[in-house]
């Protein structure tokens, strides 16, 4: 562990000294905690990373085409043959499911992890026992547990945990087949820079975006385990779709026929100007594309069958052979920008309670990953079956609580 002396001359390097202002008022452990932060962080990233704040936009030179894509509707014969191989391979218990359950869910409001949220459905269940539900869907049509790996985050693990242990993992804990284990994080900073200090007088960290899952999945032993496990396929979603199917042999029985090594499922866009990322080709290799990115012009082109051209929504919903996920825990991932509230102690020892964002966020995505790959399967689904995300409040109208509980019903009706 470094001395107070050290940390002050990597903080001056930097111009961070004032995260030691208030030093000398914490107490011994606290002392030691914020020497260990300083120690760990690596504030030249930082650092560029704020210097790069405003310059975040997409490289206007990238080369934009259309993805080609697979509709589970379209497959004919080849469906069958394609789920029993799926079926095949989640019997022999080569799948695992990953829920990505360590963000901070700003848009909700709810004040705890958003899989404890209950969508208001008469059973009253939360987003991670319906999650749950699939899993023990699979189990009685495959006869297999599949296991499930949580990432949570510094900010909501205890709480996640004590949920799961509280509903006594939805009887699905049998031989330990649910795994918790916690992304990674960095410093928020001000708009000039300066990393914030906490409550408690340490570092303010935050969760570094979905695209943390790689190497926190690599660098807490969740690959090796699952390794051991025999697993060879991993599913890898968000902890927000109500009707995720998580355990899916036509998916996993695409991917094995069709030698990819990442496939994702889409929906078709509500509109043109819906504000969802769109499957593309970046430089002809798979991406995905953000609203804000695209052209009207572009976001409204279609295809001689009147399709759109970029009208495959990302849903978050991902499955990746084990080595791509071991390669990709350690790729340099880009990082992008985010302004956020945050609570902070000012350099007088006040605490700051902002009522708008103050502060910069760091956060890596989960696709910018794709642009090493070579092929990447893109899989059409129906929204109504398969995606009711819960991301705003009610109020919102759009992506909420009412209307994913309404999804979820008709659908279950629907199976009827
Ligand atoms: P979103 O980007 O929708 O973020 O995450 P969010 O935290 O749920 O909500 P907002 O943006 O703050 O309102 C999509 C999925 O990725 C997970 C989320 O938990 C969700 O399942 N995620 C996001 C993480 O696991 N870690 C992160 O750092 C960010």
């Amino acid at each position: 562990m470094i001395k107070k002396e050290e940390a002050e001359s990597i903080l001056k390097k930097y111009g961070q000294e004032h995260l030691l202002n208030h030093f000398e008022t914490l107490n011994e452990s606290k002392k030691k905690e914020l020497l260990s932060q300083i120690e760990n962080i690596d504030f030249e990233l930082i650092n560029s990373l704020y210097k790069n704040a405003d310059k975040e936009e997409a490289n206007k030179q990238d080369e934009i085409s259309h993805m080609e894509y697979s509709d589970k509707y379209k497959l004919n014969e080849k469906y069958k043959e394609y789920e029993d191989i799926g079926k095949k391979s989640i019997k022999a218990g080569q799948l695992a499911v990953v829920t990505m359950a360590g963000g901070q869910g700003t848009r909700l409001g709810f004040d705890g992890p958003k899989g404890a949220y209950d969508i208001g459905l008469d059973s009253h269940k939360s987003l991670f026992e319906l999650l749950c539900d699939n899993l023990k869907e699979g189990q009685k049509k495959y006869g297999v547990l599949v296991p499930w790996f949580i990432m949570t985050s510094e900010e909501n693990n205890d709480q996640t945990i004590e949920f799961f242990e509280k509903h006594k993992f939805f009887g699905y804990q049998k031989d330990k087949n649910i795994f918790f284990f916690k992304q990674g994080q960095l410093p928020m900073v001000d708009t000039e820079g300066k990393i914030l200090i906490n409550e408690d007088g340490l570092i303010k960290l935050a969760a570094n975006g979905h695209g943390g899952i790689y190497e926190a999945l690599v660098k807490n032993g969740m690959v090796k385990k699952m390794r051991e496990m025999g697993i060879e396929w991993i599913y890898i979603g968000g902890v927000d779709n109500c009707l995720a199917k998580m355990v899916d042999p036509l998916f996993v029985g695409m991917a094995i026929d069709k030698k990819v090594t990442v496939a994702c499922k889409s929906v078709v866009k509500a509109n043109p100007h819906e504000k969802v990322g769109v499957f593309c080709k970046r430089n002809g290799r798979p991406s995905v594309i953000e609203y804000s990115e695209i052209s009207n012009e572009m976001a409204e082109a279609t295809d001689e069958n009147g399709e759109l051209l970029y009208g495959e929504s990302n849903l978050l919903c991902n499955l990746f052979d084990i080595n791509a996920v071991e390669r990709m825990g350690s790729l340099p991932l880009p990082y992008h920008i985010a302004y956020k509230k945050a609570t902070y102690i000012d350099k007088d020892g006040e605490l700051i309670v902002p009522d708008s964002p103050n502060a910069y966020k760091f956060e890596s995505f989960l696709f910018d990953t794709f642009g090493t790959l070579d092929e990447m399967l893109v899989l059409r689904v129906k929204r109504e079956e398969e995606f009711a995300p819960v991301k705003n409040a009610d109020s919102a109208g759009v992506d909420c609580p009412s209307t994913a509980r309404k999804m979820y019903e008709d659908f279950q009706k629907s199976k009827k």
